[in-house]
C-alpha cells in the first residue's frame, strides 16, 4: 500500500477513485464535505438529514457517481453528533476503521481520505491523526493467506482494494516534515502488525520454536540488528531450570531468543540520529544508554502439559505466542522507523505438551535466579518461562522492562476482553504504558500488585509454589513474575483476553503492538507523549 501526503483547496475536483468524508450525524459537515455538498447541489445534506447514514461513529454510505464532484465514489463516514464540537477518539477510530473496511474492499485502485482539522479529537495533533490513520487503514487490508485448494478469490475479488491512498488537507496546514513521518510510522506498525497476526495465525505444526527463531533471524538479516538464538544446551549452561521444566515434555526443541536493535549510537549504521536517547528515560546517570527490554511469551501451543487442558477451544493455544509475535513485529516496526533508541527482544520459546518426560505436577525445579519453584499445575507453564527470561534480561543492565504474555484466564475473567491487564512495580512506569494505550487505541487497565498477595504463593516443598489457588489469579502469576524482576523497573502485560479474536472473525489481533510502538516512539522522541 502506498500513501502519500495531498494538500487541496478544492476536493470536490480530487480525481479518485473513491473520496472519503467524515460527516457529523446531525448534519453540520467539516470544511471538505461542506464543499463537496455545494458542489452536489446539497445532495450530502439531503440524505443525512433523510436520515440515510446511520448516526453511530463508523457507520458509512457509500455514493457512486456523484454529479458535479470530480471522484468516482464518495463515502461519507459517521463521526458521531457534532455537539460536543469534535469526536472523541473512539468516535474517530471508528470512523477511520470503517473507511479502511471500505477502502480494503473497493474496486477502486486509488482513493483519498479527507482529514480536516476540524474533526480531530480534542487535544490530537495532525500527527498523531496521521500516524493512526495510516496504521488503522493499512491494518484493515491484513489478510491472512490460508492454504486453499481453490482460491475462491478468483476474477475482480481478488483485485479488490485500494492500493493508493492519499491523505488530503487542507491547502492552508503547514507543511511539515513530521506528518510525512507520521505517515511512516503508522505504515511500519501495521506491516509489524501484520507479521505478528501471520505468525499468531498459523498452525502450532507450522508455527514452532524453530519457526518463531527463523522468523527473527530473518529479521535481523534484513535490518542488520543482531539475533542470537540459544538452544537447550545453552539454557543448560544457564541454568535455566524453570523454562526447561516446561520444555521436557516437548519433541520440538526450544528456542531463546534475544534480539538486540541499536538505534541510539547513531551514525555508522545509518540510523543516523545519534546523541538524543542518551538521555532522559533511556540512559543511566552517566549518559550511558539502557536499552528497553521487551520480553514476549513464545509457548507455541499449550496443551497444559501433565495438567492437561479440557478439549474445547484447545486450537487456540496455538496463540500462546501471541506475546512474542507482539515483540517479534514491533523490531519490524521499530527498525522500519529507524528508531534512535535501543530495543532488547527476549523470546522464551517452546510448546508445552505432556510426555514421558513431561514435569510432573509436584516437581520441583531450581530457576536461572537460583529461587527454587514448586510447580502444582503444569498449565501455569508461561510464569515458568518468563520468569528464567526476566533474570537473563538483567545482563543488559535495562532502562525498564516489560513482559507480554496471553498469561491468564484469570485476567479475562477480570477486565473481559477490551483492555490487556496491566500490573507492574513502578508507577511512572505504568502510568506511560496506560497513556500510550490510550493514544494508540490499545487500552490497558492496572491491577494491583501489593505484598499481601505474595503469601497465596506459599510452598512447603520450595521457595514458591508456581499457582497462588482460585482467586485473583492474574494478580498472583504477577507476583510471581515480580520475584524475578526485582533489579529493574518492570510492567508486565497480560494480553489472554485482547492477543486474538474467536469466533467468525477468528484471528489474531497483534495487540499490544499498537501500545508498545506508541511507547518506543515515545521514549525514542525525548520521552514526550505523542499527540
Ligand atoms: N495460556 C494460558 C492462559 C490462557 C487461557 C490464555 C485461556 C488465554 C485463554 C496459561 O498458560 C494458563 O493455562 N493459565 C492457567 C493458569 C492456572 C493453571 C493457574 C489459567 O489461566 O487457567
Ligand atoms: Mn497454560
Ligand atoms: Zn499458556
Amino acid at each position: 500500500m502506498e500513501f502519500t501526503i495531498k494538500k487541496i483547496t478544492s476536493p470536490e475536483k480530487l480525481q479518485t477513485g473513491i473520496l472519503v468524508l467524515g460527516v457529523f450525524a446531525d448534519g453540520k459537515l467539516p470544511p471538505s464535505s461542506r464543499a463537496v455538498d455545494e458542489a452536489s447541489q446539497g445532495r450530502l445534506a439531503r440524505l443525512i438529514a433523510h436520515g440515510e447514514l446511520d448516526a453511530k461513529p463508523g457507520a458509512a454510505l457509500l455514493l457512486h457517481g456523484l454529479a458535479g464532484v470530480a471522484a468516482e465514489r464518495v463515502l461519507l463516514v459517521s463521526l458521531g453528533q457534532s455537539d460536543s464540537g469534535a469526536p472523541g477518539d473512539k468516535a474517530w477510530r471508528d470512523a477511520f476503521a470503517a473507511a479502511g473496511k471500505a477502502l480494503a474492499a473497493t474496486p477502486a485502485k486509488d482513493g483519498a481520505i479527507a482529514l480536516d482539522g476540524e474533526t480531530l479529537p480534542p487535544g490530537r495533533g495532525l500527527d498523531w491523526a496521521l500516524r493512526q490513520a495510516s496504521r488503522i487503514v493499512a491494518d484493515s487490508a491484513y489478510r491472512f493467506d490460508a492454504p486453499r485448494t481453490e482460491k475462491k478469490e478468483k476474477g475482480a475479488m481478488k483485485e479488490r482494494g485500494a492500493r493508493k491512498i492519499a491523505f488530503a488537507l487542507s491547502a492552508a496546514t503547514v507543511a511539515d516534515k513530521a506528518l510525512e513521518d507520521a505517515v511512516r510510522q503508522g505504515q511500519a506498525i501495521a506491516e509489524g502488525m501484520a507479521l505478528a497476526k501471520d505468525l499468531g495465525n498459523l498452525g502450532a505444526n507450522i508455527c514452532t520454536p524453530a519457526h518463531l527463531a527463523g522468523a527473527a533471524n530473518a529479521l535481523g538479516k534484513q535490518f542488520k540488528f543482531k539475533v542470537d538464538i540459544l538452544e537447550r544446551e545453552d539454557m543448560e549452561k544457564l541454568d535455566m531450570g524453570a523454562f526447561l521444566a516446561v520444555a521436557r515434555g516437548a519433541r520440538q526443541s526450544p528456542k531463546f531468543i534475544v534480539m538486540q536493535y541499536h538505534g541510539s549510537r547513531g551514525g555508522g549504521d545509518d540510523h543516523g540520529h545519534g546523541g538524543k536517547a542518551h538521555k532522559g528515560k533511556n540512559a543511566d546517570k552517566n549518559g550511558k544508554p539502557r536499552p528497553v527490554v521487551l520480553v514476549g511469551k513464545g509457548i507455541t501451543f499449550d496443551s497444559g502439559g501433565i495438567s492437561l487442558k479440557p478439549g474445547a477451544e484447545m486450537d487456540e493455544m496455538k496463540y500462546d505466542m501471541c506475546g512474542a509475535a507482539s515483540v517479534i513485529g514491533a523490531f519490524k516496526a521499530i527498525a522500519r522507523m529507524e528508531l534512535p533508541i535501543d530495543v532488547v527482544g527476549i523470546v522464551p520459546a517452546t510448546e508445552n505438551m505432556p510426555g514421558g518426560d513431561a514435569t510432573r505436577p509436584g516437581d520441583v525445579v531450581r530457576s536461572m535466579s537460583g529461587q527454587t519453584i514448586e510447580i502444582l499445575n503444569t498449565d501455569a507453564e508461561g510464569r515458568l518461562i518468563l520468569c528464567d527470561a526476566l533474570t537473563y534480561a538483567e545482563r543488559f543492565k535495562p532502562g525498564c522492562v516489560i513482559d507480554i504474555a496471553t498469561l491468564t484466564g484469570a485476567c479475562i475473567v477480570a477486565l473481559g476482553k477490551i483492555p490487556s491487564g496491566l500490573l507492574a512495580n513502578d508507577d511512572g512506569l505504568a502510568e506511560e504504558l496506560a497513556q500510550c494505550g490510550t493514544a494508540a487505541g490499545d487500552p490497558v487497565w492496572r491491577l494491583p500488585l501489593w505484598e499481601e498477595y505474595q503469601d497465596l504463593l506459599k510452598s512447603n516443598f520450595a521457595d514458591m509454589a508456581n499457582i497462588g489457588g482460585r482467586f485473583g489469579g492474574a494478580i498472583t502469576a504477577a507476583a510471581f513474575l515480580s520475584r524475578f524482576a526485582k533489579a529493574y523497573k518492570w510492567a508486565h502485560l497480560d494480553i489472554a483476553g485482547t492477543a486474538w479474536v474467536s469466533g467468525e472473525a477468528k484471528g489474531s489481533t497483534a495487540r499490544p503492538l499498537p501500545l508498545l510502538a506508541e511507547f518506543l516512539l515515545a521514549r525514542a522522541t525525548g520521552g514526550e507523549q505523542p499527540h
